[in-house]
């Protein structure tokens, strides 16, 4: 590996997540850098695939665990939007026992962190038993699953030691991203200038996490209020919902707390009986202006009709919301590289708050490399 000894170390902060939540917008950056031609052509020669193979695609099917997931998520609105391909999400663990219909004409996406993961890479056997071409985007040089690819796309969050992900899971959702943009231009489905415009915002994201990351001291202050809560739910919709799953899934793992993240739109078919007095609600607001931030509004107002305290995650003002976190615009797809960040911190805090150990969670190990 090319990291050295000191990257490994706490650089100062009281916590290797803290550190790792800080490097975010170095990993971003450094994951996408170099990635655009002086002709507006994404760059993504690691994924090793013929402009003829590229448009034969019949399938994308992305597999991977936990966060790795939530990326995956993201994949399939971003993929699909973009580059016009049918594209599934699978957690590695259910895709190994089935019998997915997939050949040679299907691209599996595996996505790992460390590269070790068993589920995972019991998975891509799985599938390329099937006859399919894997590709994975890892972030350890060298790790066992994208030995065992046909092609890997390196993400650069540089070492994750905290047992929770995140600059990782940036990453992955930028390397998803290339990907997405990457197929829609061979594909002939997106215009050259509209890649290049999506790739220059994307380059804005590292200031805007920045800009986050500047002003979260009173969410830390209001998140230790809310410390002896029992349950936090996270709401969102479309590219916001694999967000909400992620805030909750950082919640349980730090703060040893019950969350679960919703489909906004899901709530009256069930979820909303879990609302009691004083239930935090994390709502992820799509873009302002858009249709699905009015209908997460009105999700707002019916939680609260029932009594729950509402934190929005929001690009704009929002009257209904009890707090407001305010993140930068940008374009709706790419929203969630920023409005994860603090749920990232919400998380953070919350397990120092309740005297948890932020680095080594109870009960979790950073690799699982057992089934
Ligand atoms: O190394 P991987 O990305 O394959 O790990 C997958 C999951 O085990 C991992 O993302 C896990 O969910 C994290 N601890 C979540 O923060």
């Amino acid at each position: 590996i090319s990291w050295d000894a000191q990257a490994a170390q706490k650089g100062g902060f009281t916590h290797f997540m803290l550190k790792e939540i800080f490097e975010q917008p170095k990993a971003v950056a450094d994951t996408l850098i170099g990635r655009l031609s002086d002709n507006n052509q994404i760059v993504l020669d690691e994924i090793r695939m013929s402009a003829a193979e590229i448009k034969d695609l019949k399938k994308i099917l992305v597999i991977a665990c936990g966060t790795a997931y939530h990326a995956g998520m993201i994949a399939k609105y971003a993929i699909e939007k973009w580059a016009k391909i049918p594209v599934e999400v699978e957690i590695a663990s259910e895709f190994r026992y089935r019998d997915p219909i997939i050949d040679k004409s299907t691209l599996v996406i595996a996505i790992s962190q460390s590269g070790e993961t068993m589920d995972t890479l019991m998975a891509i056997r799985h599938a390329k038993s099937s006859g399919a071409r894997v590709l994975a985007i890892c972030n350890t040089n060298s790790s066992t699953i994208p030995r065992e690819s046909d092609a890997v796309l390196y993400t650069h969050a540089g070492p994750e030691i905290a047992v929770a992900s995140t600059k990782a899971f940036l990453t992955q959702v930028i390397a998803v991203y290339l990907i997405g943009l990457h197929l829609a231009q061979v594909r002939g489905v997106m215009k050259d200038s509209q890649v290049a415009q999506l790739y220059y915002e994307m380059f804005e994201l590292p200031g805007k996490i920045e800009q986050i990351l500047e002003t979260v001291e009173p969410l830390r202050t209001l998140t230790r209020s809310f410390a002896q809560s029992e349950s936090v739910l996270f709401l969102g919709r479309n590219i916001g919902y694999p967000v909400a799953l992620e805030g909750a899934l950082k919640l349980k793992e730090l703060a040893y707390m019950h969350a679960e993240g919703f489909a906004g739109g899901e709530l009256k078919h069930g979820p909303i009986a879990l609302i009691e007095s004083g239930t935090p609600v994390v709502a992820i607001m799509p873009a302002a202006g858009s249709l699905l931030a009015e209908k997460m509004a009105s999700n707002i107002q019916e939680v609260k009709a029932r009594g729950a305290v509402v934190i929005a995650i929001a690009d704009s003002p929002l009257a209904a919301a009890d707090y407001l976190v305010r993140i930068p615009a940008t374009h709706e797809f790419l929203q969630p590289v920023l409005s994860v960040v603090p749920l990232q911190v919400i998380a953070y805090e919350m397990a120092i708050a309740r005297g948890n150990d932020v680095d080594q969670p109870r009960n979790l190990a950073k690799s699982v490399t057992v089934e």
